[in-house]
């Protein structure tokens, strides 16, 4: 029976930390903390705006986290704010992104994203990767204002496909939101490209090296 992949965005099928790759030789020796800790502030900000119950779209987010970033680690030239911007609206896909949501596609599954990303990145990112074709919805959590983990957020997939949440497998590599999406009652895959260890119970329906063995080993 054909079922619903819905991808989580950044981490999963867009590679967070290419922004800082295409500009490590300038960033200097501190180009990969400072890239985790963008990330994290980035995160952070959603999590904790939700939880005070209040709401900036997730690019503004990713701008305040970027500047913080800066303040933190003086070794990093602020002139790189604009290309880190301009590189994080573009980020590269995964090598294996394009081809899973082809071959999901392909077989008669539905696919789709859902994602913290407002309208604008997702657009764009999408664009970039020329996935768009490959999937039926891009979700985005910016018209109900409320940030991965709220279960109204897995909601806005049930809302959409119209089918209980056992009938979705949602695919994530980062693992709170797989958290998230268990607790909603999505069959889950954590993406575990770097060998993380476990954490948050119950554990993921299946744990994947890589996107492309969903295409064998989906829940
Ligand atoms: C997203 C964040 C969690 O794409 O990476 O929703």
């Amino acid at each position: 029976m054909p079922r619903t992949f819905v991808f989580d965005a950044y981490g999963t099928l867009f590679d967070v930390h290419a922004a800082i790759g295409r500009y490590r030789a300038a960033a200097g020796p501190d180009a990969d903390r400072f890239s985790e800790f963008w990330r994290s502030k980035q995160l952070e900000y959603s999590w904790t705006l939700t939880l005070a119950g209040r709401y900036l779209d997730f690019w503004t987010l990713t701008e305040r986290a970027l500047d913080l970033a800066f303040a933190r680690f003086s070794s990093v030239d602020k002139a790189l704010k604009p290309k880190l911007l301009g590189a994080y609206l573009a980020l590269d896909a995964f090598p294996d992104a394009r081809a899973i949501l082809r071959d999901l596609k392909a077989r008669g599954d539905a696919t789709a994203i859902l994602s913290n990303g407002s309208p604008n990145m997702l657009a764009a990112a999408v664009e970039t990767a020329g996935i768009g074709g490959h999937l039926d919805a891009v979700l985005s959590v910016d018209p109900i204002r409320l940030y991965k983990p709220r279960p109204e957020v897995y909601a806005l997939v049930t809302e959409r496909f119209k089918i209980a949440p056992g009938e979705a497998v949602f695919v994530s590599a980062n693992r709170w939101d797989v958290m998230g999406a268990a607790a909603f009652g999505f069959r889950t895959a954590w993406i575990n490209r770097t060998h993380l260890p476990a954490e948050y119970e119950p554990p993921p329906d299946a744990m994947l090296a890589g996107l492309n063995e969903l295409i064998t080993s989906a829940p």
